[in-house]
């Protein structure tokens, strides 16, 4: 029981999927999220104290973190994002006071989901309403996004929290991570939905794994770079430059470095296949990015790799990627309407049958991204 008359303010921020453009933010490409109604709610009053009283719906405990120390708090099992949260808030200028919040999350932990970023985001619009200060969503992603690279440890880019901020309502997000310039594509999928599942093993962003792929792709970089100097990031390069001069790279790195180029092409077609309608080109191109996720990347594994196929075999599935980070979490489908239930009971089962894991799928609508209420 969520008692809402003890607090002032309700602000939430969102989960978000990635439809296509994965581990390509990092590289400065352009990614294809959505913002989803699972999200993190923040019910929030200032208290007039110098602490930031934190509890949660789903703990017993609550932590009291003293806003003149907030560095400290590195590590902290509970009230880690929040305390990096509010040092990020402060340490860009802005008024920080004491306050109680309450924390009610309904995307589901290691699923790819961005559940920390819904966390980071909400947190932060929380603390700006707290000070009766006005919030810009660009900002606060950014600022959620140094929270999880200084306080979680994982080198990130900038797509989870942007779209956890910045979310519109029915419309996926074609989000230059360059430049930070967004468009908003509404998500016209005809006669199919999206549908999320999660594999049940959960992922670990396993941050040794994450930043070491990201560190070969900062290699690959700098390699080309000697090349082709006109090249601001890895997503510059074109998939014809990368063969011209893939003999500079080897092994592993020239492996990511191919993924890098290729998926970011894959996402302006994507994309453009949205806006025509052209729902088969862009199942199409959903298939191509797990392969090259399982195959080049290497951020799949066994459960992942077992839920697409499945998903891919079915015969009215048009297309189906892992979604997220990888190692574990949720895969993205697109799937035609009328037969949602067959294809529901087929995954589930084939799914189960291979691994041993339970899928879970999810209901959820592509919404806003940070909202705040007066309660
Ligand atoms: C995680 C990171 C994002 C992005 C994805 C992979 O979700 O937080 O910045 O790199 O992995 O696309």
């Amino acid at each position: 029981m969520i008692e809402e008359k003890c607090y002032d303010y309700k602000v939430t921020a969102a989960g978000r999927i990635n439809i296509i453009g994965e581990h390509v933010d990092y590289c400065g490409g352009k990614v294809f999220p959505a913002a989803l109604s699972l999200c993190n709610t923040v019910y929030v009053r200032p208290n007039g104290t110098d602490k930031i009283n934190v509890s949660w719906t789903t703990l017993p405990q609550s932590v009291s973190l003293d806003i003149g120390r907030l560095e400290t708090y590195r590590g902290l099992e509970y009230g880690n994002y929040q305390a990096g949260s509010a040092l990020m808030w402060r340490e860009a200028g802005h008024r920080l006071v004491g306050c109680d919040m309450l924390q009610h999350c309904t995307v589901p932990f290691g699923s790819g989901l961005s559940s920390s970023a819904a966390i980071e985001v909400s947190t932060i619009a929380a603390l700006a309403v707290a000070a009766g200060e006005e919030f810009d969503p660009v900002e606060v992603a950014q600022l959620a996004q140094r929270a999880e690279r200084e306080f979680a440890g994982v080198n990130c880019g900038i797509m989870d929290q942007y779209a956890s901020a910045c979310g519109k309502r029915g419309c996926a997000m074609l989000l230059d991570c360059k430049t930070l310039e967004c468009e908003y594509v509404p998500l016209n999928l005809g006669d199919c939905s999206l549908v999320v599942i999660n594999c049940g093993k959960p992922h670990n962003l396993t941050q040794s794994k994450y930043n070491e792929r990201r560190a070969e792709t900062e290699e690959a970089f700098a390699v080309l770079r000697g090349a082709l100097p006109g090249i601001t990031c890895l997503a510059d390069v074109t998939p014809a430059q990368l063969e011209k001069y893939s003999h500079l790279l080897g092994g592993n790195v020239l492996r990511r470095a191919r993924h890098v180029v290729e998926e970011c092409d894959r996402v302006c077609k994507a994309a453009d296949a949205m806006k025509r309608g052209d729902i088969a080109g862009l199942g199409a191109l959903l298939n191509a990015s797990h392969a090259s996720l399982r195959d080049l990347y290497e951020v799949t594994g066994r459960e992942l790799d077992s839920l697409a196929a499945a998903a891919q075999a079915h015969p009215a599935c048009l297309g189906s990627r892992m979604t997220g980070g990888g190692f574990g979490g949720c895969t993205v489908s697109i799937v035609r309407t009328d037969a949602l239930d067959d294809f529901r009971s087929y995954v589930s089962a084939r799914y189960n049958a291979e691994t041993g894991y339970t899928a879970r799928i999810y209901d959820t609508e592509i919404a806003a991204g940070i909202t705040v209420a007066n309660i």
